[in-house]
């Protein structure tokens, strides 16, 4: 391999090369931060980080599947967060080396190449793919090997201190325990996982609206800080107690209109994802429809993190329908843009992207990135050739 960027930045092959992929969710939206479980797929859309040690502490970057032509220089003593606008995509990178030395390992300097076919800002979790690619390339250069919870839970803490968005642990746990062909269902309170079969015949088709989020800009934040007022105002400890409990309706008055919409998105899907586990297991088509269908409009109606571009998506997928091939349609990841993700039968994927695609053109007059998707194994080393 003589033709990657690595190679052509540099002139010489990059010690280490390291593969994340992105991730979608297929239920459990919006609880990870609370503790709850959520049913994410690690995708076939990855960022591939080819890296070598340098003498010295400057480390250098050429960003370029970012979507960024300028490379960047920092040093290994002055790891403080970036502020400037166009440097804001550093921060992952600086974080988890800072957090990675703050538990005791400490990089080397390095010099490395980003080349990626995720779609950044699309809800698909590249801030991850980036944050767990750069630990891996910390790891081995270190000569270490983290567990892949402590190794989520570091990237976890750079995201929250230096890129600034207090995010759950999905995303990195995605990104670094997913398992090819099986969709993970992750206990977001002990972090405890295991894995269930995505039904035979069925294709899962990730459409990206193109309309980029920034959960950096404060709505995230808002609906965690609403939750955390619910817990405050009924005096419990988690959302669990509360679904336990099973009498919403009677806490409405302590609420208030808003945290009892927020309330009733936490609670009712926290049961979606038992329920969709098991027809995941039964192979229950309909009931997964149907799951997915009330997810989304709990996302869009309570918790109120959707947006045109993903509820007319989710509707054309549910107009096109079962005799169309569509199982189930609903929007994934964060919200406010980003991506939808479909569950179709296999024979009729093909035409449903197809139908969606002609669908957003003449809606939005812009083309949808829609792909067809696999569920692939977590973040990993390539040994070399
Ligand atoms: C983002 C966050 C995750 C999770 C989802 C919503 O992707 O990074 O931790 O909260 O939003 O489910």
């Amino acid at each position: 391999m003589t033709d990657n960027l690595f190679h052509q930045k540099f002139g010489h092959e990059p010690a280490v090369t390291v593969v994340a992929p992105g991730r979608i969710n297929l239920i459990g939206e919006h609880i990870d931060y609370l503790g709850g479980e959520v049913m994410p797929i690690a995708i076939d859309r990855s960022l591939r980080i080819e890296a070598s040690p340098v003498e010295g502490s400057v480390c250098e970057i050429f960003p370029e599947g970012l979507g960024i032509e300028e490379s960047a220089t920092f040093d290994l003593s002055e790891l403080q967060v970036r502020r400037e606008k166009s440097d804001i995509w550093l921060n992952y990178i600086i974080g988890v080396i800072a957090v990675y030395r703050d538990a005791g390992v400490m990089s080397p300097a390095f010099r490395a190449s980003i080349e990626s076919d995720l779609p950044v800002g699309a809800g698909l979790s590249s801030s991850a793919a980036l944050e767990t690619a750069i630990a891996l390339v910390i790891e081995s250069l270190s000569g270490i090997e983290q567990d892949v919870v402590d190794r989520a839970l570091l990237c976890q803490r750079a995201e929250h201190d230096f890129a600034g968005v207090p995010c759950g642990i999905m995303d990195q746990m995605a990104v670094g325990a997913g398992k090819a062909g099986r969709v993970m269902r992750l206990n977001c309170g002990n972090l405890s996982h295991s894995y269930f079969p995505i039904p035979d015949g069925i294709s899962i088709l990730t459409a990206d609206t193109g309309v980029t989020h920034a959960l950096g800009d404060g709505e995230y934040r808002k609906r965690r800080e609403d939750c955390e007022m619910v817990l405050r105002r009924l005096q419990l400890d988690s959302f669990a107690t509360l679904a336990e409990r099973g009498d919403m309706e009677k806490t409405k008055e302590k609420m208030g209109t808003r945290l009892f919409h927020r309330a009733s998105h936490v609670v009712s899907e926290m049961a979606r994802v038992e329920s969709f586990s098991q027809a995941l297991v039964t192979g229950d088509l309909d009931e997964l429809g149907h799951i997915m269908r009330a997810g989304h409009e709990s996302l869009r109606d309570d918790f109120e993190v959707s947006c045109v571009e993903l509820d007319a998506l989710v509707d054309a997928a549910y107009a096109i329908g079962k005799r169309g091939g569509v199982v189930g349609s609903r929007m994934t990841g964060g919200g406010f843009g980003g991506s939808t993700v479909s569950l179709v039968k296999t024979e009729s994927a093909a035409e449903v992207k197809r139908s969606l695609e002609d669908f957003y053109q003449e809606k939005f007059g812009r083309d949808l990135n829609c792909f067809i998707t696999t569920a692939v194994d977590g973040a990993h080393l390539v040994p070399s050739a």
